[in-house]
């Protein structure tokens, strides 16, 4: 079946699935941390770009997923590019997308997220603000987005490293994306007791290291409250075997992993832990994701691994991931991060 095609009944039938149809969700025993004073029941969610437009949330924490990111979310509603626009690579264990930013827009996105969130959550949700193709000012666009979803979501990600919008990526400039975080920061109204959402940044796993270097700088003086590493790639590794490679787009999946791991390792090291970092990029296992957590990562996130494996992944993964940790001699998943560099 064509991907997409496969995707929106996925989409429709985890919608469809009463609660207790699901199967076991895994134990979270030990994966528990509390990052940005949020509690997370463990640290493996759900990457954004599969529920772009927050239909399946109580779905994803039937799963097993500790958190959800919805989105990517732009201001106006828009169609994206044309199709075909997604392909699977099952011999590579990838996926190439040139989605473009396909977006029912931020006012339908919040509403369905309020209309989920009035039936209860198990954790913490993040967004993923993007630009729409046609943008009139980032600033504005930005501040319009992060207004719609105050109040509901714990974590905004600005996205400018989709790959399919021209354009995008070159937003990534370090006093680009400063103005950003501080225009959305500024829209939120401090209210006692209620939880300001934080704001992260999400980077593309081609920037060149300077580029990286300075982002981590900025991430720390201004400071990002966490960055998110990495999005899809342009590159197209040699070892690729499957008949689309040629496809244009970001590839994502287990190609991605190393290259998004070794970026996640040196943001850690750049950045000295202090701030959180959100590891994505190739993650099938258990084995994948604790690489992740003790190369720098906080919490983890995965997509591509979804559409080779089925849901039970997620239970799997958490499975491998306490049976690592307990191996190594950790109660709790949280002292593992940064581990490799101690
Ligand atoms: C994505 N990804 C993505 N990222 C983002 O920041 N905003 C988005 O809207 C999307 N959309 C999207 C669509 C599709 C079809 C895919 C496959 C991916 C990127 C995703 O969140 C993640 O960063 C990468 O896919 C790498 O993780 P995996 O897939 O290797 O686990």
């Amino acid at each position: 079946m064509d991907a997409e095609k496969a995707h929106r009944l996925a989409l429709l039938s985890l919608k469809l699935t009463p609660d207790w149809m699901f199967p076991d969700a895994g134990n979270d025993e030990g994966l528990e941390t509390f990052i940005w004073e949020r509690k997370f029941s463990n640290p493996i969610g759900l990457a954004a770009g599969f529920d772009k437009n927050a239909e399946i949330i109580s779905a994803s924490y039937n799963m097993g997923f500790g958190f959800v990111e919805v989105g990517g979310v732009t201001l106006r509603p828009q169609d994206g590019n044309p199709k075909p626009r997604l392909f699977r690579l099952p011999e590579d264990q990838a996926v190439i997308n040139r989605m473009g930013l396909n977006s029912q827009g931020a006012d339908k996105v919040a509403l369905s997220l309020e209309k989920s969130l009035s039936k209860g959550t198990s954790g913490p949700i993040a967004v993923n603000l993007s630009l729409n193709k046609a943008y009139n000012n980032y600033l504005s666009d930005f501040k319009e987005l992060a207004k719609r979803f105050e109040g509901l979501v714990d974590l905004m990600i600005v996205n400018v490293s989709s790959p399919n919008t021209p354009g995008l990526r070159d937003l990534q400039d370090t006093s680009i994306l400063a103005s950003i975080v501080n225009e959305i920061r500024e829209t939120f109204s401090v209210i006692p007791g209620k939880m300001i959402p934080k704001v992260l940044v999400k980077i593309s796993p081609d920037l060149s290291p300077v580029d990286i270097e300075r982002i981590c700088f900025r991430a720390l003086t201004e400071p990002f409250d966490g960055l998110v590493i990495s999005n899809t790639s342009t590159d197209r590794p040699e070892i690729l075997k499957s008949s689309s490679k040629k496809e244009i787009g970001g590839l994502s999946g287990k190609p991605l992993y190393a290259a998004s791991t070794e970026i996640l390792r040196q943001a850690y090291i750049q950045t000295g832990g202090e701030i959180p970092l959100i590891g994505v990029g190739g993650v099938f296992s258990g084995q994948d994701s604790y690489n992740k957590i003790k190369a720098g990562a906080s919490l983890v996130q995965l997509y591509s691994s979804l559409v080779f494996e089925g849901p039970s992944l997620v239970a799997r993964i958490k499975t491998e991931l306490r049976d690592l940790m307990r191996q190594d001699g950790y109660l709790s998943i949280s002292e593992a991060v940064g581990s490799d560099h101690v």
